[in-house]
This record gives C-alpha cells, sequence and structure tokens, in this order.
C-alpha cells in the first residue's frame, strides 16, 4: 500500500516513513526541503537499507502535487508539511495561514480527484491552549487559539471534517500531538532546527553539547510541582507509529465519511525541571542551565487523557522520557561531530 508523506523530510515526517516501511507499507516523500535537508533521505536509507521516493515539491504547488498523483497512485496520504514556529508565525501570520491552509487544500481537492481515500494530519493539542481540567481529552473544548500556527491547525481540521460531511470518499484523522523529543534510536535520524531552536530538547542538547552557553527554563512561578511549566512529552518513534496505526484504523473503516481526532500523548505530565534532571542522569552529566521569565504564550501545564487512542487504535507509548532524552543526546553527539 503506497503513501504520500508530504513533509516526509521533517523531524516527525522521517521518523513516521521509517515505521511505514517496517509496517509494510510503500511510503513515497515529497517534501520543498524549506526546513529540512536532503540528508535526511541517507538516514532513513541507512535505518531500512531502501531508497524512499522523494520528490522536491511544495505542497502548494497544485500542478506538480497532480502531475505526481498522475504518476504514483497512492492509497493514502499522511499530511506533515507545514510551517511550524510559534513565536514566527506571529511575525508573519499570513505566510503560515497561506501556506498551512493552502497547501492543505490542494492535497484534498487532489485526493477527491484521484479518488485517494485516507488522510492523516499532523494537528496539535495547541487547539486546546490552556484547558480547565487536566488531563486533556478529545471533547475538551478548543480554546482560541494562542498563536497563527496554532489557529492553522484548528482550522485545518474544521476544513477537514467540512470536506469529510460533503462525502468526497475520504476517510480522515486528525491526530493531536502534544510535545514530541528524541530520535531514532540509531541516530540515523533526529531534529535538525535551523538557527537557533525554539523547542527545549533540541536547545537543551545543543547546550549540552557545548554549542550554547545556557538554557533559560522560561518561568518557575507557575501553578506546579516546582513552578515551571508541564508538558506531555512523547518520543518521536512513538508518535510515528500512531500514523502508522492511524492508517489502519482508516483501512478498516467501513464508513464512507469517517473523521475523527485522537490525543496522542504518553498520558503523563513532567515539569521542565523534570525532563532537566532526567537528562542530566541519564546521560550522566551536567547541564548549564538558568531560571528566566515566563515565554509569553506559554500554557502552565498541558497533558493528554489517552484512551481513546489506547483503546481505538490499540496505540500505546512504549518509550519513556529517559529512552527520549538518551535518544536526543545520542543524536545530537552525532550531529556536532559531523560539523
Ligand atoms: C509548542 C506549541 C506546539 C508545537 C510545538 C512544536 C503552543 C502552545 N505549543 O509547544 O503546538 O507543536 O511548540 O513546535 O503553541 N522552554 C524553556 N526554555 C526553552 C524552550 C522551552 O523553558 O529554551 C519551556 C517552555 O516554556 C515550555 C516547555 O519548555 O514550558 C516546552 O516548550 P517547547 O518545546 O517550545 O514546546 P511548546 O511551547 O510546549
Amino acid at each position: 500500500m503506497k503513501i504520500l508523506v508530504t513533509g516526509g523530510a521533517g523531524f516527525i515526517g522521517s521518523h513516521t516513513v521509517v515505521e511505514l516501511h517496517n509496517a509494510g507499507y510503500t511510503p513515497v516523500i515529497i517534501d520543498n526541503l524549506y526546513n529540512s535537508n536532503r540528508e535526511v533521505l541517507a538516514g532513513i536509507y541507512n535505518i531500512i537499507g531502501k531508497e524512499v521516493p522523494f520528490y522536491e515539491i511544495d505542497c502548494n504547488d497544485e500542478r506538480a502535487v497532480r502531475d505526481l498523483f498522475e504518476k504514483e497512485k497512492f492509497d493514502g496520504v499522511i499530511h506533515f508539511a507545514a510551517y511550524k514556529a510559534v513565536g514566527e508565525s506571529v511575525e508573519k501570520p499570513l505566510a503560515y495561514y497561506e501556506n498551512n491552509l493552502m497547501s492543505l487544500i490542494v492535497l484534498l481537492k487532489v485526493m477527491r480527484d484521484y479518488q485517494v481515500n485516507k488522510f492523516v494530519f499532523s494537528s496539535s493539542c495547541t487547539v486546546y491552549g490552556q484547558p480547565n481540567e487536566l488531563p486533556v481529552t478529545e471533547d475538551t473544548p478548543r480554546q482560541p487559539a494562542a498563536s497563527p500556527y496554532g489557529n492553522t491547525k484548528a482550522i485545518s481540521e474544521d476544513i477537514i471534517r467540512d470536506h469529510v460531511i460533503s462525502k468526497p470518499g475520504i476517510k480522515a484523522i486528525a491526530l493531536r500531538y502534544f510535545n514530541p523529543i528524541g530520535a531514532h534510536s540509531s541516530a540515523e535520524i533526529g531534529e535538525l532546527p535551523n538557527g537557533v531552536p525554539s523547542n527545549l530538547v533540541p536547545y537543551l542538547t545543543q547546550v549540552a553539547a557545548g554549542l550554547r552557553k545556557s538554557l533559560t527554563v522560561f518561568g518557575e512561578d507557575y501553578d506546579t510541582p516546582d513552578g515551571t511549566c508541564v508538558r506531555d512529552f512523547i518520543h518521536v518513534v512513538d508518535l510515528a507509529i500512531a500514523h502508522v496505526k492511524a492508517i489502519e484504523l482508516l483501512n478498516e473503516q467501513t464508513i464512507s465519511d469517517y473523521y475523527d481526532v485522537f490525543n496522542v500523548g504518553t498520558g503523563q505530565g513532567h515539569t521542565v525541571l523534570e525532563l532537566i534532571k532526567t537528562f542530566e542522569e541519564v546521560n550522566n552529566l551536567k547541564l548549564n542551565y538558568n531560571i528566566g521569565p515566563r515565554r509569553p504564550g506559554d500554557v502552565e501545564k498541558i497533558y493528554a487523557q489517552s484512551d481513546k487512542v489506547n483503546n481505538v487504535m490499540k496505540w500505546h507509548a512504549e518509550k519513556s522520557l529517559a529512552d527520549a532524552l538518551k535518544d536526543a543526546w545520542r543524536w545530537q553527539e552525532k550531529i556536532t561531530k559531523s560539523v
């Protein structure tokens, strides 16, 4: 079964390509390499021992996407390709709305025209904002997005739902990711942030590698066990496997206008300081960090209730926070050496 993976050279996309292959699917990557690079393809090759077809295509280029669908005969699409930097989205909202929404619309149109009927979308727990009750279930009301990036995820979910309801013959799942971290245990693929990382773990590993001076912990006066924010950190390989399970659920699904959303988290919250301590322990090193002010727009605490994904998709997070932080460090050490 052939699955198009848009953004397949990216962090979550590349790990999903590997897991699709491991599960017997034939992944095909499109990526415009805006926030990724070709070396990822070599990393994937080193893990699976096989070249995955790659096309340098922008999902907004409808002509190119149509030509590809004409050529490749896909059975399903997993759509990762999107801009994802929260801060940048505040500075460039139009770029975010244009890129993230237009690419989705192009794909859905072309899928309809070529009768490709399985669609999995990368959404985010950002759609919940700061929820009133924890853990969040899929029924927890969405809240107005704190950033244009977050809003593109909420609007995308609505576009997919409305499209499915109009009976184009597409079955779709939106996966609401919590905080993906880690890398493949082989250290062949991992996160490759451009410039100064804005996310916690890539920044932290760069400090540990001596590439940056100190990690600033954003705020220690939150209403949490140690005053720092709480997040549900999920190993990227577990998250990748959830996409394979989503495709399997769509394969089995007999309702032709099926659309559903699933939280994909471990169900466990950890504070930023807990993560730092775990990183130090499992990798046997000391991290240089300092406490700074809160970062505007951060939610205090959020973690998933994962019963739905556990029961319906038969997916469970297998890897621990310690596993993810060991793998993230192994990957950082490898890329530091290769620079
Ligand atoms: C954000 C988005 C999420 C998106 C993810 C990946 C929101 C609310 N969340 O998650 O949707 O999928 O980015 O792009 O929009 N921290 C520090 N120091 C740092 C960096 C981070 O203390 O240098 C803290 C943050 O304050 C936060 C935690 O670490 O409490 C995690 O931050 P980060 O990795 O940036 O992810 P989120 O903001 O949770």
